[in-house]
């Protein structure tokens, strides 16, 4: 299955995302695969027999979102630095949203530029993270502050090495999934409603969807100035709740859960959201163990962090809200007694 993504106004930026059809990958030039040491045991074995390559390195970078970082960076660079990597040099990311935001960001900034190919091994990564060429990494001022738009020059997405993720970062990558469908399409909700993404071939069928409603958003608004700030559905709030509980309790997935059930209590009141969609959006995330309560101890507090969120431009807070299930709108300055009241039936 493939997913073309176009850009009228630059086509050299155009890619193909390629779902289960990981074939051999030539490449005729030094490759690097990045990589961390927990995917590198899992499956590097099985990329490796689909990967020729003039000369081909591997580069690992401990696993975890607190590496996602400048010091790593500075290490890769070094790597590349030492085995004579030139601007005709190619990267491979292999591996979840931090190697592929990582390995994306080293492949913009080396020599100016250089072609990268994403394999993203996570379901967040493969329905989310690889698609769209946003690239970075965190520093001590916050999550994703530094980095640039740098599409990949192809994306392969290969479910088998899902079998291996650990069952949390699967729900997690499934509120991502459930994110796109409620606020773009009515019928790949319905979809989600009545298939298992356990089993394989509805898999397939909700990546591929996800897939193809993320590259439409991206060709676009390639660089987040209208619609693809639709993708942030539920991550206002999540980033709240993942700054509170000091990116320890919850996956980003589950937090962005939990913010999807935030936003559509306030979408219900505002009358954008029938209670009942809203009941059906909470029984799909709670069939996958995606959670969907927490308890905000000072509502206050909670509101007043909205505005730590780099997104928020000039004090006045941007909400994603569903409009029905399938459509969304985008409401900006929404009067703070009615956020509050939302976020009062939470504590
Ligand atoms: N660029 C974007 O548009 C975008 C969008 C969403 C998220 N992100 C970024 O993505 C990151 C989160 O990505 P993530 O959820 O993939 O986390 P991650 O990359 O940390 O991966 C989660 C865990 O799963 C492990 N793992 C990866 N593949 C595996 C496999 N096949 N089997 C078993 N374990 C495996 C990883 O080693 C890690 O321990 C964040 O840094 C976030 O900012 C970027
Ligand atoms: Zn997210």
């Amino acid at each position: 299955m493939q997913v073309s993504i176009s850009f009228s106004d630059n086509p050299k930026n155009n890619y193909t995302i390629y779902i289960d059809e990981l074939k051999d990958i030539d490449i005729d030039s030094k490759v690097a695969i990045i990589t961390n040491p927990k995917v590198a045991g899992l499956h590097l074995a099985t990329l490796l027999q689909k990967i020729k390559a003039k000369e081909l390195y591997i580069i690992t970078v401990p696993d975890g979102e607190e590496y996602k970082n400048q010091k790593s960076i500075d290490d890769l660079l070094e790597n590349l630095f030492n085995h004579k990597f030139d601007r005709h040099s190619s990267l491979i990311a292999f591996g979840g949203g931090v190697i592929g935001d990582m390995t994306g960001f080293l492949a913009s900034i080396y020599q100016r530029g250089i072609n990268f190919i994403q394999i993203p091994t996570t379901l967040l990564s493969q329905v989310d993270a690889s698609v769209g060429g946003k690239t970075g990494i965190n520093n001590s001022y916050g999550k994703n502050l530094v980095g640039a738009f740098y599409q990949p020059k192809a994306v392969y997405i290969e479910t088998a090495f899902l079998d291996t993720l650990p069952k949390r970062e699967f729900s997690a990558g499934v509120a991502e999934i459930v994110k796109m469908a409620v606020t773009f399409d009515k019928e790949f909700f319905e979809f989600l409603e009545k298939s298992n993404l356990h089993k394989k071939d509805d898999l397939a069928k909700a990546i591929e969807k996800s897939v193809r409603t993320k590259a439409k958003v991206v060709e676009l608004d390639e660089k987040e100035n209208g619609v693809r700030a639709v993708l942030n559905y539920g991550h206002t709030f999540a980033h709240v709740i993942e700054h509170e509980t000091n990116y320890r309790e919850f996956l980003h997935g589950e937090a962005v859960g939990i913010g999807i059930v935030m936003a559509n209590t306030l979408a219900v009141n505002m009358g954008l959201l029938s209670p009942d969609e809203a009941t059906r959006i909470k029984n799909l995330l709670q069939r996958y163990d995606i959670p969907t309560d927490y308890k905000i101890e000072d509502v206050k507090k909670f509101y007043n962090d909205f505005f730590l969120d780099k997104k928020t431009k000039n004090s006045s807070i941007t909400f994603i809200l569903p409009k029905g299930i399938g459509d969304y709108e985008i409401k900006k300055d929404i009067d703070k007694d009615i956020v509050l009241k939302a976020l009062s039936e939470f504590s």
